[in-house]
């Protein structure tokens, strides 16, 4: 038997043997920890409401893992939603069982009921995060994951004095299920946020947070890991530090060369290591983060989260000081301060950090992104003109299946989902004009999949589009990390495109932001046998049908085919 499922026995037998090591010489290390959701009072902007959370933390609790370790996570379902947790970012080599997107690899945890996640670690190393996979309730349910080096081995940069996890989140003062339900019920865009957060707090900018606004403990002289996760639901953030500069070493738990910059921009999804040099006089500076939103029409929350970086020794003074100033963030739709960042990370691809990009390719896909919409009977829903809003991937508006697709693969169950998911766009037009013909505008509804074979080199290009609203995508691929290898504005042409790509020192990521109108190139092996999720990670995108799914088939190898079912899966 396999050696993670053996443990995965061993542990439901031997509970109270688990803290030997000794017994499982021949696996790797592992820890196994409890997350009880439950609804607790919170009280910001003045006002209190039951949020859902992970033993009563919000945000969740940090995991602290080393490179290579496998987690169990025991989730007790004590709120009234049904749940699950993904672990954003980690491969989950041959066990998408655990990978937690509800109707895409499991049925949701039923209030009442757990479920057991055996999360395991391969090559990420950095940090990455957890969240609710059921409707909205990432919002409140998240947290980070720091992944240090193997012991013996180091950070591919100075060790930092210490490190500190700021999660970047969104708070509504409404019932964010609400928010979704009349989003849902008349068609038209959910509502907006009232504050965006860091590590929870909305900051001194706005009414009755003063006091909680989160606060940075730092010395003069020293260098600081800032693990930055982007865990907001619907906008892309720039963030910066007043007068201190970032050093981004890496992103989506893989290292890049260090790039240094006054601001950083991060997309919901997305996680930066970042170094921070406490380098500037004893005193308090403005940590600060707002929405980078490019689509025209479109509502986002345009007000400005805050926390401090508070020098020690700056106590007594900080308090008197007259007020400081914020640092420069670019403004809420500059697409090119967006893309000038995200597009200048490169990867290590050192001895130490190698890179394996496909230099040649066996599957090629091209997929549209586009938001679309739906026509309403007398134009009665509050989309454009009366439509409903939704969002698509060539052409295909996705809908959650009755039973995971996961199940319904391995088990042989039929009519749960379609083979047919398009290689490239049903419909050639051009993507990116300024006008697009309404007719352009409505898609199909369905549950298609992409098999891939075992092993294949497979290139994927996201072509954004400029139907209904042209906008950023953060894409997100499950089961993966995958190389960036090209990206541009306008529409993609695949034969003279593909000659500009970086097949030297492309960065690996597992989320990416498709600039606004135009495209982006990606390569991975199809090495990881199971049922994948992509989509956008902006929550609203995602509700409306911008996913689609990999069924990756098993290799030759025993070591090429999905682990069998854990015990204990929740039903349906
Ligand atoms: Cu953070 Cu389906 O992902």
């Amino acid at each position: 038997m396999d050696c993670s499922r053996k443990r995965h026995l061993i542990l439901h037998l031997l509970v109270f043997l688990l803290l030997n090591n000794s017994l499982l010489l021949t696996c790797r290390a592992w820890v196994r920890h409890t997350f009880v959701i439950e609804e607790t009072p919170y009280t910001r902007l003045c006002s209190t409401k039951k949020i859902l959370t992970v033993n009563g933390q919000f945000p969740g609790p940090t995991l602290h893992v080393h490179r290579g370790d496998t987690l169990i996570v025991d989730v007790y379902n004590k709120a009234k939603h049904n749940i699950t947790i993904h672990w954003h970012g980690v491969r989950q080599p041959r066990n998408p069982w655990s990978d937690g997107p509800a109707y895409i690899t499991q049925c949701p945890i039923q209030p009442g009921g757990m479920f057991s996640y055996e999360i395991i670690f391969s090559k990420e190393e950095g940090t990455l995060w957890w969240h609710a996979h059921t409707d909205w309730n990432r919002i409140t349910v998240h947290g980070a994951i720091a992944i240090y080096p193997k012991h013996g081995t180091a950070y591919p940069f100075p060790k930092p004095v210490a490190e500190q996890v700021l999660i970047l989140g969104e708070w509504w003062k409404r019932d964010v299920m609400q928010v979704l339900r009349q989003a849902l019920r008349t068609g038209g865009q959910p509502n907006i946020s009232d504050a965006f957060t860091i590590n929870g707090q909305p900051g001194d900018l706005f009414p009755c947070s003063k006091p909680g606004t989160f606060k940075l403990p730092v010395e003069q002289g020293k260098t600081y890991l800032l693990r930055i996760v982007n865990a907001a639901m619907n906008d892309n953030l720039f963030f910066a530090i007043a007068q201190h500069k970032l050093t981004v070493v890496g992103r989506d738990a893989s290292y890049n060369k260090p790039l240094t910059r006054d601001y950083i921009l991060i997309s919901p999804g997305q996680t930066i290591d970042a170094l921070l040099e406490a380098n500037q006089p004893q005193n308090q500076y403005y940590i600060a983060a707002r929405a980078y939103s490019s689509g025209q029409g479109v509502n986002f929350d345009n007000t400005t989260t805050t926390a401090f970086l508070q020098y020690s020794g700056s106590g007594n003074y900080a308090a008197t000081s007259p007020p400081y100033s914020l640092p420069f963030l670019p403004f809420y739709n500059d697409t090119n301060a967006a893309v000038g960042f995200t597009n200048a990370l490169r990867s290590l691809a050192n001895e130490e950090h190698p890179i394996d990009v496909p230099l040649t390719v066996d599957t090629r896909i091209i997929a549209t992104i586009s938001a679309n919409t739906f026509r309403c009977p007398y134009n009665s829903c509050q989309g454009t003109n009366g439509t409903r809003l939704a969002a698509r991937m060539n052409n295909i508006s996705f809908v959650n299946p009755p039973i995971d697709i996961l199940q319904a693969y391995y088990y042989g169950i039929n009519g749960d989902f379609g083979s047919r998911f398009p290689d490239k766009p049903p419909f050639v037009f051009n993507y990116t004009a300024q006008f697009l013909p309404q007719s352009l505008q409505t898609p199909r509804r369905g549950t298609e999949v992409k098999f891939l074979d075992y092993n294949s080199a497979v290139e994927l290009v996201f072509q954004g589009t400029n139907l209904v609203a042209g906008e950023d995508h953060p894409m997100h691929l499950h089961g993966y990390s995958f190389y960036m290898v090209g990206w541009g504005f306008g529409n993609f042409d695949k034969k003279k495109d593909p000659l500009r790509y970086n097949l030297v020192d492309p960065p690996e990521l597992n989320t990416i932001l498709v600039p606004k109108n135009g495209w982006s190139a990606i390569r991975f092996r199809a090495d990881n046998p199971g049922v994948w999720f992509m989509h956008c990670h902006l929550e609203r995108r995602l509700t409306w049908g911008m996913n689609a799914v990999f069924i990756v088939k098993d290799g030759e190898q025993e070591e090429a085919r999905l682990l069998p079912p854990p015990p204990g899966l929740p039903p349906c």
